[in-house]
């Protein structure tokens, strides 16, 4: 598909989106599809053509009629001649339905992949600020309104010139006067148009803004319908969700009255024309300046006229809707991701695992108080360092800093005693396998939710990686094994299963750089020690960040962080903190830890 790389330019601004930003949005989808627009334009230029000539004959038969020199022959030749047009005019008109309503829908597909592969450049901090409902509004809702836009919006567009311009000169052919006459009141309608489609630009982003709340209000409703049952909200909610409804429908209803106001006056606008020609072409029929055919037929022009200009306002509302959505889609499309490589990397150190942090500072966006604070500590390749402090104290911020999913400042992190800002992000990302606090498990079989970062792996290193977890035995106890389905969100698994199976995903990938963010939180405290143990051996020649809310699995850390406060307070090993650290033996006392077995590193 080359919908991602051939897309349009999105302008850098959110200000004044306007027809022309759009314009040069979308152009390139333009071009791509050029000849099926040409033909089908073609085809609608064709039913247009028709549509003129059926006034020609009508004007013919009447004439003759008049003249008294109608015979069956004529008349039936006549009615022969109008039966061939309007099958061209049918054929035709599939034609262009099928040609430019199916590019309308390739539009569509080509815009929403554009914006989900650009969705996925974007970085995480991005989709903490935007809700999911507001980005699957854009999706469906605002989609809709561009393929409206660049299908029939465009159709009736092209069609609205081509029929208004060949009827004028078919009636300026018969009377130019009486042309003249009948275009006096198309200012007025211009004028109206202006006016109007300001207000439905406006009235419209209300209502997508309002789609999206709705949808995100569903969407985290029923995502966490469990809480809202157990804390008996659920009709709180839908109370919610009828109030956001109705502001919808009130914000859909204003816009209807605004646009409802723009159809009958463009056609009372017509009919004033008709009221113009009745009485000035009635007195040219009479003085006999013009024919009753001409009469009769620059009437069917006329008519032929009304539509056009009652298509103006409705083609402006489509547009207006499509440019208001593009408006919106364009604002995703300008994001950027902040956490990019360099364009030229550096080459990937020899020394891999080897992290060095030197006084970062660390905020997230929008906050006063930076999060982390002038935070030091080296890690050698190989070692299993321990990360403890109170929740809050920022230990899984520095997991995602150190995961590479938030970008930060240069000379702040040093990866192999290189700068990681001059290193390849993906390469870098390749050699960490990082396991959030939050367990994510897919709809998918066990199996594959242990092998997602490396769908080839075999089964027997997933079993590998499961047993090593502590997780092999309980997985073959499920009828089907491996391949257990795990529930939407996986519910049938316990919290300390789920969360074994995401170690295990991490586990598999065999990385040099394994980071686990109290991922064994949910399994109890002997399990927790067990899998620790059983990881030792993993660890050996893998450098290791185990955060931990517990104290006993980290005893046998080369070196142990505790973190207050968004600070490290205190480095060292479990009997030097033990020793030194008052904080760090406040939380050994509350745990309980057996202070005996303190010394010895995990290579001992
Ligand atoms: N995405 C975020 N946006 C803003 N603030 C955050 C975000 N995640 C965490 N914080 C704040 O950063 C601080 C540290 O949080 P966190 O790193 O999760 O601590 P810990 O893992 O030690 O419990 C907390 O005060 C928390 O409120
Ligand atoms: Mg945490």
């Amino acid at each position: 598909m080359a919908g991602v790389s051939e897309a349009g330019k999105p302008q850098q601004t959110m200000a004044d989106f306007g027809f022309f930003s759009a314009v040069r949005l979308v152009r390139p989808f333009f071009r791509r599809y050029r000849l099926r627009l040409l033909v089908g334009l073609l085809a609608l230029l064709a039913v247009d053509f028709l549509q003129l000539v059926i006034p020609r004959i009508i004007k013919g038969a009447v004439d003759l009629l008049a003249s008294g020199a109608a015979s069956e022959t004529l008349l039936v030749d006549k009615a022969l001649l109008i039966l061939l047009v309007a099958a061209g005019i049918a054929v035709s008109r599939f034609l262009w339905r099928y040609l430019v309503l199916g590019f309308s829908r390739l539009l569509e597909r080509d815009l929403r992949d554009w914006l989900f592969s650009h969705l996925l450049r974007l970085d995480y901090p991005f989709f903490q600020k935007k809700p999911v409902g507001e980005i699957m509004a854009l999706a469906t809702n605002d989609l809709a309104a561009v393929q409206l836009a660049g299908g029939m919006g465009l159709v009736a567009a092209a069609d609205a010139c081509i029929m208004s311009l060949a009827a004028l000169a078919c009636m300026a052919y018969i009377s130019l006067p009486l042309t003249l006459l009948t275009l006096l009141p198309m200012p007025l309608l211009a004028l109206l148009t202006r006016v109007l489609s300001r207000r439905i630009h406006k009235g419209f982003t209300r209502v997508q803004h309002q789609f999206s709340k709705l949808t995100e209000f569903a969407r985290s409703t029923i995502a966490n319908i469990h809480l809202f049952k157990a804390y008996g909200r659920t009709a709180a909610q839908i109370r919610g969700f009828d109030y956001l409804g109705r502001a919808y429908v009130r914000d859909n209803v204003r816009l209807a009255a605004v646009h409802g106001t723009l159809f009958p006056l463009a056609g009372l606008v017509g009919n004033l024309s008709l009221f113009l020609v009745l009485f000035f072409g009635g007195r040219l029929v009479i003085v006999q300046k013009i024919s009753i055919g001409d009469f009769v037929a620059f009437v069917s022009y006329l008519y032929m006229l009304t539509w056009p200009m009652m298509a103006i306002g409705w083609v402006a509302n489509l547009f207006q809707r499509g440019v208001t959505s593009l408006g919106r889609i364009n604002e995703v499309l300008i994001a950027r991701p902040q956490l990019v490589g360099p364009e030229a990397p550096l080459a990937p150190p020899a020394a891999v695992g080897e992290i060095e942090v030197r006084n970062l500072d660390f905020g997230y966006e929008g906050q006063e108080r930076p999060v982390l604070q002038n935070i030091n500590f080296q890690i050698k390749a190989g070692e299993f360092v321990g990360v403890v402090g109170k929740t809050g104290s920022g230990k899984s911020t520095l997991c995602n800093i150190l995961a590479r999913l938030y970008p930060v400042a240069g000379e702040a992190f040093f990866w192999g005693g290189v700068d990681v800002n001059q290193l390849d992000l993906a390469a870098v990302r390749s050699s960490i396998a990082y396991v959030p606090q939050e367990v994510v498990l897919f709809s998918r079989s066990i199996a594959a939710n242990i092998a997602f970062g490396k769908p080839s792996a075999s089964q027997a290193e997933i079993e590998e990686a499961a047993a090593i977890c502590g997780i092999h035995d309980e997985i073959m106890a499920f009828a089907d094994g491996y391949q257990t389905m795990v529930g939407e969100k996986g519910v049938k698994l316990s919290g300390g299963q789920r969360q074994r199976i995401a170690l295990a995903r991490a586990v598999l990938l065999k990385r040099s750089v394994v980071i686990i963010d109290d991922s064994l939180s949910a399994v109890d405290m002997e399990t927790e020690q067990a899998i620790i143990q059983a990881l030792a051996r993993y660890f050996v020649n893998r450098t290791c960040i185990v955060v931990s809310h517990r104290i006993a699995p980290l005893k046998n850390a080369d070196s142990i962080l505790v973190m207050a406060d968004g600070a490290v307070v205190a480095q060292g090993r479990h009997g030097e903190l033990m020793a030194r650290n008052s904080f760090y033996a406040t939380i050994c006392r509350q745990q309980r830890v057996d202070l005996s077995h303190g010394e010895e590193g995990h290579h001992a």
